[in-house]
């Protein structure tokens, strides 16, 4: 057995991930040990002979098994047993998966705690040392008994518990829902889509602007009704009331203070955690662990979609930002970037193909900043570890240019082989990590959808620079023009911002003229939204008048509204290949699909001919569709269904 002894700023990390990991990898990496805790980490990555690429996992408890894993986080290569001990009389009260406990009260939940037939259960490789052929691939429960060693899993089932999901946000928001519904439904949960009869309802929150916030405030009211409601009803469980998301990080002290209803917070990086804390919630106290981490990627999670027949479908393919725009809350909601390994990503869009998904959406809070670096080798790719990102000519960054691993060209490039018949969006990017060869994938492969988000959020170089977005205005224009000379078709996208602090008039006139100039096929418009912490919340002024950033608001709607009726309108003649979604909301005697540039078209519900079988057929939702388009307005285009066709056959 190994005794290990864990102090001082060893345990702050402790406080910081939950579940201390130790990578050898980051430890070489470090040249020097400027502090007591790297030596320490040092130390223990000695003890555990850690080579490369090997990382062990320290659960935070007196006795355990110990895993050291392969970094990307799917295989134990090796367990040891050790103790730990630990120097906690600095403080009267430790952190334990995001829960201020008292030591007192600790020492008494040790005692009254798991026995070592908990571990005994956990550890049946301990002692042992697993490598070749006896490398075990880690179930999703494994990777739970890893995290909580402690736990029994009959003591967090759901037994059938329903869960109702309520969604606010972006699409990131669905997909990280979709992880925690398939973490819950692992654990005996069953989803409800009646939230009256629910018994755990869970909100997935969302910061990026007050009035976001807002609508959720609003709902966690509602939701306080229906509990208490229901709590008068002696013969139905207590319902549960859970905070997940951006909110839950933000706000956990002001939610459980002011919200007395809720029950559990879970920020983005916990849901792992949801089925203990809902189980501990039980007990009557609120639960909380907001905790975010460096690691966390859900990259063996298979998402299970909320919505049933579906053909498209979001792969989450990274977390997190290391940009630190000034006026975005993200960087402190959802942690530093980190993302997934290509393989699981693969394999998650391959089982998607499997089943008749016919769109993918690569999601990342800045998807195209993406760079796998737990593989230092991989099958059809040369890896040049210190090979640099290639940051777009006139953008830079605030931090360090990252090295090795693969690259975000590589994985579209693999997700983009895996089913020709599958179109690929990703969103949402940021324009400094356009690279050439990112552009010359989207032109040539028939399957990425030529539709470029490309974020400019305001066309004032001044401004940019208070936003920190680092790029002007010109390097922005630039980087349009060399887009559209390697893919000409291209249809762009952005988001914009008005009345952030300081804002003028002029400068607000050159958000209007960078719109006009650049030509959108799409624009989220929005008026800039002061968030607490962030750095323009500490070092600017927040001075623009509320009725100017709405008057500023509407003058860009206007004219976005304008200039996207022309590009429309240049649409009609032309023959474009549909996705077909199903029927149109307007009208039960139309289909409504989605061109390559994401817009709507809306065509007329008739049988056509499938130049497959070469007879004529009803048009099915996930059948690609040629159409005239004979129409257009602002937000859609109209036309006249020619055939059902195959993505390759139109592009043939
Ligand atoms: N106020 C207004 N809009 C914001 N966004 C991000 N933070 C804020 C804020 N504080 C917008 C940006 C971003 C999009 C997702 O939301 O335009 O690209
Ligand atoms: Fe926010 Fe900027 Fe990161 Fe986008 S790139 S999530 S706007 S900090």
């Amino acid at each position: 057995m190994l005794e290990l002894c864990l102090g001082g700023r060893l345990t702050s990390s402790f406080k910081a991930s939950r579940i201390l990991t130790v990578t050898a990898h980051n430890i070489h990496s470090v040249p020097t040990w400027p502090n007591k805790g790297l030596n320490k980490l040092y130390r223990l990555s000695q003890k555990f002979s850690l080579k490369k690429s090997e990382s062990v996992l320290l659960p935070y408890l007196c006795y355990s098994t110990v895993s050291v894993i392969n970094t990307s986080g799917c295989s134990v290569l090796r367990q040891y047993e050790v103790r730990i001990k630990r120097e906690v009389g600095h403080s009267s009260s430790v952190h334990t998966h995001g829960i201020t406990v008292d030591t007192n009260e600790k020492k008494k939940q040790i005692q009254m705690g798991p026995g070592l037939e908990h571990f005994i259960a956990n550890n049946k490789q301990s002692n042992n040392t697993l490598d070749g052929d006896q490398r075990k691939v880690l179930s999703r429960r494994d990777l739970e008994k890893i995290s909580h060693p402690y736990v029994n899993v009959a003591d967090i089932d759901g037994n059938g518990r329903k869960v109702y999901f309520d969604v606010y946000g972006c699409q990131m928001n669905v997909s990280d829902t979709e992880v925690a519904w398939s973490i819950l439904k692992n654990h005996g949960y069953v989803r409800t889509n009646e939230r009256d009869k629910a018994d755990v309802v869970l909100v997935m929150t969302c910061s990026i602007r007050e009035g976001a916030e807002q609508k959720v405030w609003n709902k966690l009211d509602h939701l306080r009704g229906l509990k208490n409601k229901r709590a008068m009803n002696k013969k139905t469980t207590p319902m549960k009331i859970g905070v997940l998301g951006c909110m839950a990080e933000r706000l956990k002290k002001k939610l459980i203070e002011k919200e007395k209803s809720i029950d559990v917070v879970a920020g983005p990086d916990s849901y792992r955690d949801l089925p203990r804390l809902l189980s501990l919630a039980d007990g009557g106290e609120a639960t909380v662990n907001v905790l975010l981490s460096l690691e966390e990627t859900y990259a063996d999670v298979v998402p299970v979609s909320l919505s049933a027949n579906r053909m498209s479908a979001f792969v989450s393919i990274m977390r997190g930002c290391d940009n630190m725009c000034t006026y975005c809350i993200v960087p402190f909601t959802r942690g530093r970037e980190r993302s997934r390994n290509v393989d699981s990503i693969v394999e998650e869009v391959r089982y998607l193909s499997n089943q008749g998904i016919k769109e993918i959406t690569l999601l990342g809070q800045n998807v195209n900043s993406y760079r796998d670096v737990s593989q230092i080798q991989h099958a059809g790719f040369s890896i040049d570890k210190d090979e640099k990102t290639h940051v777009v000519k006139g953008f830079k960054t605030i931090y360090k240019p990252k090295k090795g691993g693969l690259r975000f060209a590589d994985l579209l490039d693999k997700v983009s082989q895996i089913d020709p018949e599958m179109r690929i969006r990703f969103t949402s990017p940021h324009p400094k990590d356009f690279p050439d060869e990112v552009l010359h994938l989207v032109k040539e492969k028939d399957n990425i959808c030529k539709n470029i988000h490309l974020p400019a959020q305001c066309g004032s170089t001044r401004i940019l620079e208070l936003m920190r977005r680092g790029y002007t205005r010109e390097a922005y224009c630039e980087l349009v023009i060399h887009i559209r000379s390697i893919i000409p078709d291209v249809s762009l996208s952005s988001d914009f911002i008005c009345g952030f602090c300081s804002e003028t008039e002029e400068e607000f006139q050159e958000t209007l003229s960078l719109i006009q100039q650049v030509k959108y096929n799409f624009c989220f418009l929005f008026p800039y939204s002061l968030r607490e912490k962030t750095p323009a919340h500490r070092k600017l002024v927040d001075d623009v008048p509320h009725s100017v950033k709405l008057d500023r608001l509407q003058r860009m709607c206007g004219l976005f509204r304008t200039e996207v009726a022309k590009i429309n309108r240049m649409q009609v003649g032309q023959q474009q290949l549909i996705l077909v979604e199903g029927a149109s909301k307007r009208s039960n005697l139309d289909l409504v699909g989605r061109n390559d540039g994401n817009t709507r078209v809306i065509f007329p519900d008739v049988e056509v001919e499938d130049k497959d079988i070469r007879c004529t057929r009803k048009i099915q939702p996930g059948d690609y569709v040629s159409v005239l388009i004979t129409n257009s307005s602002t937000q859609v285009l109209k036309g006249i269904p020619l055939a059902i066709t195959t993505l390759q056959a139109y592009h043939d």
